[in-house]
């Protein structure tokens, strides 16, 4: 703890900080009733063994070691259980989600607490860090000066995927050089997933080294009946919502403006559903939806017209809507001009009139005589800036990389001809006026809220639990979040019960599920059941910045998605 620093190194530490930093470094995260009661004094329940989310026979041919584990809770215990020295590694995995930085101070605590001879190594820049045999030692002081801040820069982060045979032996190298019998990977459903596979090729092995996960993301896509919520996504939203909620006022002052909004979350609408249900904006895009009724790019922008033309009748010619980042994938036809596109980019890296185009157009035109006729249709369709956009560097797996499409911009392009076509018809009297946003990096490491400090320290002391009792292949389970920290249920899941097939690059591989905004659950009903007057009143909510000092009513809030979820009442109050 920072207080049992020395003067000198306090001083050093404190140095520079600002005051909100030197105020949280001091804040003690709360823990659940059952890991209070300190690591040594901890008993094992054991429930049903699992079976996985589908494909059942599949993922036990493939995990024949840790496949079926059962489901297990922590309750605290009278006895003391003394267990011998043992050293741990952890690697953060993949894009930053506020609170990382306290699931390594709460598995260092309890490491230490458990015995104080243990060792916790962190490696650097993610999973190539333990390929590398890249890492540092902690320490006290080290771990200090990062408690309830935001960021993975305690030892960065990657996203290296671990799942060669290669890859595993290396890491098998630098765990035994390292003494390592466990290692604790942090991340979102890909990370996990090769957790899974590590953890069953150390058993296969007989290595003796185990894995055991925690559930991070501010995209919010990993959850499911036992994990109530990956880490990071309360602080995110809670971020975006605020800046939502200060433009709406900024819109709502001026009246001259229709702000665009991007919001951060990959391919699930979970982030920008969650902001929008604090903020109450005029119009909310749900990819999820747009895939299920498969609505076309025009028909989005009519609709989105439609409702941009009622408010003008009214003499309100601003608004706000919310844009999910993965919204052009679940369009249909540019779904479908995207695939093809992937393959076509990579024939044209070794096409000589491509090459040597001169001007973005005559690539345009390349393009266009190359994509297939419905496909090149839908191209020839979009704004230059668009295109060009999507002719980008592909990610290292040749897919064009969606995040970087302004998406918000496109739609504000085509919605400005449409509503010039409705002003031509008589159908548009108003006068529109646009703001472009996209907000993503400015929620992903800010100071975790309290909600995510205590989470996050909690999965972290948490796991370290689970190392404890010489458990493999699990990921840290904290549950009954909407409850106060106090009634938290700690436990763990096992990795292989969230896991199906999919296809993946062509071939079939054992993934955990991604989960989508389900369009039949209380989170996107309590939307749907308010869309039409949201969009035409304004009833925007103004939720300001996270609050980690003052009336727990306001600082210790869960998102509204936990809340819904856990309470379906809700929906209708
Ligand atoms: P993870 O799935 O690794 O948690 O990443 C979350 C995320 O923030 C997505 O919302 C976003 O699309 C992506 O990372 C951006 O990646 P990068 O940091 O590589 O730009």
């Amino acid at each position: 703890m920072l207080l049992e620093l020395s003067h000198k190194e306090k001083e050093i530490i404190m140095k520079d900080l600002s005051p909100l930093q030197i105020e949280r470094l001091k804040y003690q995260p709360k823990l659940p009733n059952s890991l209070k009661e300190g690591i040594n004094r901890l008993e094992l329940v054991t429930g049903e063994d699992t079976t996985a989310t589908r494909d059942a026979e599949q993922i036990e041919q493939l995990f024949k070691n840790t496949y079926g584990k059962p489901i297990i809770t922590f309750n605290s215990t009278n006895s003391e259980n003394i267990s011998e020295a043992k050293n741990v590694g952890v690697i953060l995995s993949g894009g930053q989600a506020p609170g990382g930085h306290n699931v390594i101070a709460g598995l260092y605590d309890a490491l230490k607490q458990a015995n104080p001879s243990n060792k916790l190594f962190g490696f650097l820049g993610g999973p190539a860090g333990i390929i590398d045999g890249k890492y540092v030692e902690f320490t006290d002081s080290f771990i200090d000066e990062y408690r309830n801040t935001g960021g993975f820069d305690i030892i960065g982060s990657g996203r290296t995927k671990l799942e060669t045979q290669e890859q595993f032996e290396k890491s098998l190298e630098i765990c035994k050089q390292l003494g390592i019998s466990a290692v604790v990977i942090i991340g979102g459903d890909d990370s996990n997933t090769n957790a899974a596979l590590l953890a069953e090729w150390f058993v296969e092995n007989n290595t003796g080294i185990q894995m055991v996960g925690c559930p991070k993301t501010i995209d919010g896509d990993l959850k499911n009946d036992q994990i109530e919520i990956s880490f990071g996504f309360d602080t995110a939203t809670k971020t975006y919502a605020e800046l939502i909620g200060n433009i709406q006022r900024d819109a709502n002052s001026a009246k001259k403006y229709w702000h665009f909004i991007k919001i951060m979350g990959r391919s699930a609408s979970h982030v920008a559903l969650e902001a929008a249900l604090q903020t109450q904006p005029n119009i909310t895009l749900i990819s999820e939806e747009v895939e299920q009724k498969k609505l076309s790019l025009d028909e989005i922008i009519n609709d989105m017209s439609d409702i941009i033309a009622k408010r003008a009748e009214s003499g309100k010619n601003f608004g706000i809507a919310i844009i999910p980042e993965g919204l052009i994938e679940f369009i249909p036809e540019m779904k479908s001009m995207i695939a093809n596109l992937n393959d076509l980019m990579g024939e044209l890296e070794q096409d000589v009139n491509y090459n040597n185009a001169t001007s973005t157009h005559e690539k345009f035109e390349i393009v266009e005589n190359r994509l297939k006729d419905e496909n090149s249709k839908v191209f020839k369709s979009l704004p230059a800036l668009i295109k060009a956009q999507l002719l980008m560097d592909r990610d290292p797996h040749g897919n064009v990389q969606v995040s970087k499409i302004e998406t918000e911009k496109l739609l504000i392009e085509m919605i400005k001809s449409r509503l010039e076509e409705m002003k031509s018809q008589g159908q548009y009297v108003g006068k529109f006026s646009e703001q472009a946003h996209f907000f993503g990096y400015e929620g992903r490491c800010a100071f975790p809220s309290n909600f995510d400090a205590d989470y996050c320290y909690s999965l972290g002391f948490n796991a370290f639990a689970l190392v404890n009792f010489g458990l493999t292949g699990y990921l840290s389970s904290i549950k009954n979040l909407t409850k106060p920290a106090d009634e938290w249920i700690a436990g763990g899941t096992p990795l292989t019960m969230m896991m199906n097939m999919e296809k993946r690059h062509g071939e079939m591989k054992p993934v955990i599920q991604k989960a989508l905004v389900e369009l039949d659950g209380s989170v996107f009903k309590k939307l749907e059941v308010n869309r039409e007057d949201w969009a035409m009143n304004d009833r925007y909510k103004f939720p300001g910045a996270i609050q980690y000092f003052g009336p727990t009513e306001v600082c210790d809030l869960t998102t509204v998605t936990l809340q819904l979820e856990q309470d379906k009442r809700l929906v209708k109050a």
